[in-house]
Formats: structure tokens, C-alpha cells, sequence
């Protein structure tokens, strides 16, 4: 029986949190080896994906409307969401036609969680719906680690020990239901030019010495606990004396988010958005309060993971 494509595929993909990120050494191929805990936060991105004549990229906020912070989103073919339509379509073949990408943001734009990623993912999941193709989880993950290294985590979600350059992962046992506050900076910090910040830093160590993370045997502990005050405990980024380094106000910001009662607060990824984990939901909406007055970041929002991967949305029912 044919079955009815809805037209067009919604599909929501979440930001990511690292709990633990060790950063290796610099490869040949230029990327660093990573161990790494992912973690799939409740701040989404919706991609709407739509036939169309022609390719466009348009974002907006949340909301649907016009957000300033979105300016430096490219439109064009150096948008990862774009490349994920060319990647898609080399890999399956066959004239499927153009899309319209729409994308409403929810995640911060080069924050440090991993933004791009969820929309890269998000149309690599809408488009085997669209084009009702026949491409397996592991089919697709393979095409998602050729787009970045942490796109085949915004395809799986939940909780996923991330090795290589953080593509190769493994699904972890997470007990319950962690809650975040998510202090969204200013501006933005360039993945890049913070990991070649990490090895300036790492180069001139005598001076100062910069920690290494070790393994992540903590964080997998705490999360099989489903304790937060444990895993606060264990809370680690390699990349967070590197993002300091470039941004010296987030230390205040780090200080604020303690102060305000947070069990612990690091910076995600390659920042510059903080997050920092509550003992609760209630806790995570005071932190959030006393946090928002003291002007230290751009938004502040709460946020709750494990959450899915990307995943098209039953737009009926919402979920
Ligand atoms: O994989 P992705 O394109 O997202 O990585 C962006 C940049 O971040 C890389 O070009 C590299 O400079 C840096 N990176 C790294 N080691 C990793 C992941 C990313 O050095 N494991």
C-alpha cells in the first residue's frame, strides 16, 4: 500500500552538552583525539524541510522571528545543513529534487552546542523521510561523521561515550533525569581557533600547567548512579582553560552560576555558552532566577538531558 508523505517533514534536534571532554593530541589530519561523555540536551533546533524548485536556508528564533545573534548564520553552501542535502543525495543517488531548509533555532549559534550539528542531522533525518529512502542507522551515521565530528551524536542523542575525533560512539547507561541551567554568552568562540588555543597553551606549559581530563571513568559512574551530585563532581572539559583564555569574562560567569547555588558549572564544548548542573528541576529554575539578575549572560534557559536524537516531529501531536 502506498502510504501519504506528509509534506513538509518537521524534525527536532537537540544541543549538546560534553560532561567529559579529554582532548589528545593534535593529528596529522588535524583534528585531536578525543574521549569524550556526550549528552543530548532539551534545547532544540525544528528544521522544516520542503520540496522546492530551488535550495534556500532561511533561520530564525524559536519563535519564528527575526533574532540579531542569527546574522552570522551562513545561507548558502558553507551552511552544514546544506551540505547534508549534497551528502544525502551523493550517497543515495537518484533525482529526488531540490528542498526549502527552514531552520528555527533554539540552540545558540556557535556556542558550543553544537548547533550546526542538530541542523545537519535534523535534514539528514528529514530527508530519509522525504525521499522515503532505505539508508540504515549506521549508513547514515557514517555519511553524518563525514559532515563533523559530532553530527552522528545529534543523529543518536541520549547519552554516548564519544572516541576518535568524537564520531565513534557508544551508548552509556544514564539513570534518570539530569537538570541544566544554560547561561548563553554574548558572541560567539570559533571551534577551531579554540582547540589551536588549547595547544598554544599546551606548548607553553612550563609556565602554567594545563590539566588533562584522564579517562572518563567518573562521569560513566555518576551517570549509571543517575546522581548529579556525583557527576558535578566529575564535570570535566579540556577546552575550558583554552575558551577562558580567549574569553576571560567567562570565568565570571562560571563564579556567578556557582555562587548562585549551582552544584557545578563548566563550559560546553568550545564554549562560549556555561552550563551548570542543579540537584532538580525547581533548583534549576532558582539558579536560572538569580543567575538572569546578575547580568552575566546574553539568556539564561534551563534544560533537561538525556533527550532523543534528531527526530521528525509529528507535527499533529507535536511530538
Ligand atoms: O568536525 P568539525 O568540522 O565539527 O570540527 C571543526 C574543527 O574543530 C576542526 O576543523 C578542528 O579544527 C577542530 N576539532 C579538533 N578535534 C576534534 C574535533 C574538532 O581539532 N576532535
Amino acid at each position: 500500500m502506498l502510504s501519504v508523505v506528509p509534506s513538509p517533514v518537521v524534525v527536532r534536534a537537540p544541543a549538546k552538552i560534553n560532561l567529559h571532554l579529554g582532548v589528545g593530541d593534535l593529528r596529522a589530519d588535524g583534528y585531536h583525539e578525543l574521549e569524550t561523555v556526550f549528552h543530548a540536551v532539551s534545547l532544540t533546533d525544528e528544521v522544516r524541510i520542503t520540496p522546492a524548485d530551488t535550495r534556500t536556508i532561511t533561520v530564525t528564533g524559536p519563535s519564528g522571528a527575526h533574532d540579531r545573534a542569527l546574522d552570522s548564520v551562513p545561507l548558502d553552501s558553507t551552511n552544514l545543513a546544506w551540505k547534508a542535502v549534497d551528502a544525502l543525495r551523493a550517497h543515495v543517488g537518484g533525482d529526488h529534487g531540490e528542498v526549502a531548509v527552514s531552520i528555527a533555532k533554539g540552540i545558540p549559534v556557535a556556542g558550543g552546542m553544537a548547533g550546526g550539528s542538530a541542523d545537519a542531522a535534523a535534514v539528514l533525518a528529514g530527508l530519509v523521510r522525504l525521499w522515503r529512502l532505505d539508508v540504515g542507522r549506521d549508513e547514515l551515521s557514517g555519511i553524518a561523521a563525514g559532515l563533523g565530528s559530532d553530527v552522528p551524536f545529534s543523529l543518536q542523542g541520549g547519552t554516548a561515550l564519544g572516541t576518535g575525533r568524537g564520531e565513534r560512539l557508544t551508548r552509556v547507561l544514564s539513570r534518570g533525569t539530569f537538570h541544566w541551567v544554560i547561561a548563553v554568552a554574548a558572541g560567539e568562540l570559533s571551534t577551531p581557533a579554540v582547540y589551536r588555543e588549547l595547544d598554544t597553551l599546551r606548548a607553553a606549559e612550563r609556565s602554567e600547567p594545563i590539566r588533562r581530563a584522564g579517562t572518563s571513568d567518573d562521569v560513566l559512574t555518576a551517570l549509571a548512579a543517575g546522581d548529579a551530585r556525583l557527576l558535578a563532581d566529575a564535570l570535566v572539559n579540556d577546552l575550558q582553560p583554552a575558551a577562558l583564555s580567549m574569553r576571560p569574562t567567562l570565568r565570571r560567569t562560571l563564579r556567578a552560576g556557582t555562587e548562585a547555588g549551582a552544584l557545578a558549572g563548566i563550559v560546553s564544548g568550545s564554549g562560549p555558552t556555561c552550563v551548570f548542573l542543579c540537584a532538580d528541576a525547581d533548583h534549576a529554575v532558582r539558579v536560572a532566577a538569580e543567575l538572569s539578575g546578575e547580568g552575566v549572560a546574553r539568556a539564561v534557559r534551563t534544560a533537561t538531558g538525556p533527550v532523543p536524537g534528531a527526530r521528525v516531529v509529528d507535527e499533529q501531536t507535536g511530538g
